[in-house]
């Protein structure tokens, strides 16, 4: 059996923290579970021709979002053997799962692994734009004390209505963590919470629409999916409050690039933030690096060394039973049996 790894390089970092499980080098602790079975684990970080090369015979691929190999219909056409794809992580739509569903690949991710990670990194952003904390960071390293000019974009959360797109396991902790900061939180999603859920969280539950027109602050976290592509476009984006705030840490497409450019420029939103880009890794002139008052991370959020451990332990126990031919996990699986079986991602291949 032969499984490819496509992962990000670990580089120096990767020599002195073997926690780096996330990395080429560490290849989520696949290889001597693998090689000491008699089975091939070839890990890479290319995800061009030599990627092409390895999967004409590869039996599993398993890919990171967070240095994504496009895994298109194309590409799976190309590869008689795959029957397995797996993210290393959590958010799929890295691999056309319309294309693995037609062709009975299983696809699974590690659902979970990393929404605490990521929960925590959406609050630290709002926070960021909110408290305008990164010019106030610069002027400190640049030597300055203009105390006017930073305090002119300085605000309190408290009492400010924050908007949830997507209210899943990250949607839900995220307005959790953000209960004792006494904001009203409202959310939106294509399947509502029940009343007890919503009545734990303080939540309220909106239409897309209200929501977008209601919050100071809003934070997306819904699967990119062909329902969530460009969702936040020129017209949604308009819709925000002037001068308020979006957070973005699901995925880079669902807010539409050079529109959220437009509108920082224009003052129309006051500030944006997140760890998600499209395409990834970003190249040296995306122009969100260079567009005004934004908070901006590579994607890092889901993988912290906690969240590492707990996705190579998932990758490897979805290995191990795909190779002894017993189910995977039944949360993990975003395809099985030639559908889309996930309930986050049914929706919008209609296939649930
Ligand atoms: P989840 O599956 O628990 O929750 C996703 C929620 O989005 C579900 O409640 C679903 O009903 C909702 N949803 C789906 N389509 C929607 C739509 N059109 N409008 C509104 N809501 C919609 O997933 P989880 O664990 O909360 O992760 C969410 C996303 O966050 C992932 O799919 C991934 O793209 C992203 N993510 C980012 C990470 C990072 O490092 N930045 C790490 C982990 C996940």
């Amino acid at each position: 059996m032969k499984v490819v790894t496509v992962l990000y390089p670990g580089g120096e970092a990767a020599k002195t923290t073997p926690e780096l499980w996330n990395c080429t080098e560490h290849a989520l602790g696949l290889r001597p579970m693998l090689e000491s079975t008699g089975h091939t684990l070839v890990s890479m970080s290319d995800t061009g021709a030599a990627l092409d090369r390895e999967l004409v015979d590869a039996d599993v691929m398993v890919a990171t979002p967070f240095w994504p190999a496009y895994i298109t219909k194309e590409r799976i056409a190309q590869s008689p053997k795959l029957k397995l794809l797996l993210t290393a992580g959590v958010g799929s739509d890295h691999f056309d799962l319309a294309a693995a569903a037609a062709r009975k690949i299983t696809v699974a991710e590690i659902t979970g692994s990393n929404v605490v990670s990521v929960a925590e990194h959406a609050v630290m952003q709002v926070l960021a734009l909110v408290r305008n904390f990164i010019p106030s960071y610069q002027q400190v390293v640049a030597g300055g004390w203009d105390i006017a000019t930073l305090a002119a974009r300085s605000h309190d959360l408290e009492d400010k209505t924050v908007g949830i797109v997507g209210m899943g396991r990250i949607g839900q902790r995220f307005a959790a963590r953000l209960k004792p900061f006494d904001v009203q939180v409202h959310y939106y999603d294509n399947r509502r919470l029940t009343t007890a859920e919503e009545q734990v969280l303080g939540a309220r539950y909106l239409s897309l629409d209200a929501l977008t027109e209601s919050s100071d602050v809003i934070s997306i976290h819904a699967p990119l999916t062909p329902g969530t592509d460009r969702l936040f476009d020129r017209a949604r984006l308009a819709r925000m409050k002037r001068g308020s705030y979006l957070v973005n840490t699901a995925r880079g497409r669902i807010v539409d690039t050079m529109a959220l450019v437009d509108a920082l420029k224009s003052g129309h939103l006051a500030g944006y933030a997140g760890d998600v880009w499209y395409p990834q890794p970003a190249a040296a002139d995306h122009p969100w690096r260079t567009m005004p008052n934004h908070a901006m991370t590579p994607h890092l959020s889901g993988t912290t060394l906690e969240a590492q451990k707990r996705i190579a332990e998932g990758v490897q126990d979805c290995v191990q039973r795909f190779l002894a031919g017993t189910p995977i996990e039944r949360d993990y699986l975003i395809v099985d049996g030639g559908r889309v079986v996930s309930p986050s991602y049914s929706y919008a291949y209609g296939s649930g």
